[in-house]
Parts: C-alpha cells; sequence; structure tokens
C-alpha cells in the first residue's frame, strides 16, 4: 500500500511529540539518541520562529487521513566551499509510526520541497553504517550513496562510520 504522507508546519500542539523524538531514548532509537543535549531547545526555537529560518528549518510529517503527526523532517546549511552551502536533512520518525514507508516518502517529499523554495543546489545527509533502514529509505527517495566518513559521529561512547548520500538539483532533471 502507498504510504500517505505530507509535511506541513509544525504546531504547538505538535512539541510534545517531537521532544520525545530527541529527549525519549525509547523513542528516539539506537540512532537517535545522543543524550540530553539542550532541554527545552525546541520550545524555545518554536517561540522565536516557528523553527524555520532562511538557514534551516524543521517540518512537521503527516500521515492517513487523519493527519496524524508520525514524525519530523529537518534541515540546516552546511559550508561546502569558501562560497557554497548545502542543505544537510535529518529524519525522525515515531517508533510506531516506522517501517511503513513514511520515511522515503517524506525525504522525498523534503528534497522536492527544497529544490522548489530555495536556490541551493545539493541536499546531503548522513547516517551511521549500521542505520540500514535509513540507508535504504534514503536510496528508495532518489538518495545517491557517495562513500563513508569514517570514524565521524560520537554516539553512545564511541566514535562511528557515517554513509554519505547526496540528491542534486540534476538529479531531477528528466532524461
Ligand atoms: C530511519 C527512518 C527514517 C526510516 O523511515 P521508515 O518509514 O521506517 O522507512 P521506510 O519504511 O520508508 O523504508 C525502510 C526500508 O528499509 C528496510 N529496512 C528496515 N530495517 C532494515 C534492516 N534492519 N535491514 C535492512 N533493511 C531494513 C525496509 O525493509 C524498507 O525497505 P523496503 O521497502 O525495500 O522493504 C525511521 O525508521 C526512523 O525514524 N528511525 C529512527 C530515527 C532515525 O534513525 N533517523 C535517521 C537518523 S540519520
Amino acid at each position: 500500500m502507498t504510504a500517505h504522507v505530507r509535511l506541513r508546519p509544525i504546531t504547538e500542539a505538535d512539541l510534545d511529540l517531537i521532544e520525545l523524538l530527541y529527549e525519549d531514548p525509547d523513542e528516539a532509537g539506537t540512532y537517535g539518541f545522543y543524550g540530553y543535549q539542550n532541554p527545552g531547545a525546541l520550545r524555545r526555537g518554536f517561540a522565536e520562529g516557528g523553527l524555520i529560518s532562511p538557514r534551516g528549518g524543521r517540518l512537521a510529517v503527516v500521515a492517513g487521513d487523519d493527519g496524524g503527526l508520525v514524525g519530523e523532517v529537518s534541515w540546516h546549511q552546511q559550508q561546502t566551499g569558501p562560497d557554497s552551502v548545502c542543505w544537510n536533512i535529518g529524519i525522525g520518525l515515531l517508533v510506531r509510526a516506522r517501517g511503513r514507508g513514511y520515511g522515503t516518502q517524506a525525504q522525498r517529499l523534503l528534497a522536492g520541497y527544497l529544490f522548489a523554495h530555495t536556490q541551493l543546489n545539493r541536499i546531503s545527509a548522513e547516517t551511521e553504517d549500521g542505520n540500514l533502514a535509513e540507508q535504504r529509505s534514503l536510496e528508495k527517495a532518489g538518495f545517491t550513496r557517495e562513500g563513508v566518513l569514517r570514524g565521524s559521529c560520537f554516539r553512545d561512547g564511541k566514535w562511528r562510520d557515517m554513509v554519505s548520500y547526496s540528491m542534486i538539483r540534476a538529479d531531477l532533471t528528466p532524461g
């Protein structure tokens, strides 16, 4: 069955659930919990600017006929040259919403959104070498695997290898 997913701005009513994706070790899961980094940051960010700015943002992922919240996607600028930046994206879905194709659709929608509404040329994503669900999900969403960034991310007591993915505007050009 095709997943029916939409992206929309995060509302105040979403904040409790989205906070769990980072603050609750069970909900964040093996690859999503980095310790208690910045309690209250989500609410402060929401109060200051609705979690969207020219340098990055976050959108709610909603699914199904009732449009229930299933997670969030995010993007921020990453310097790639003296006068060049690209977007780097992230995603977190609630445990109950995983494995249904929502992650694939949400990341495909986010790439389309960023290419449509910003001028940057490249969208990158990194995920741990053990996170096979995210690797598969990015590939199904149209991202290209570029290589392994050895020992680049510290999580739960160890430096981890990250797999790097990207999509550039030319990837969307037909033919
Ligand atoms: C990673 C995540 C975004 C993927 O979204 P999702 O909706 O669960 O994934 P999808 O259903 O779109 O696709 C997952 C694919 O990976 C496959 N997969 C899942 N677990 C797997 C595993 N352990 N080994 C191999 N493949 C796996 C699925 O079979 C599916 O592929 P298929 O459609 O060809 O069968 C989601 O699971 C999540 O939020 N996880 C926790 C947070 C996280 O890891 N975020 C990313 C941090 S970089």
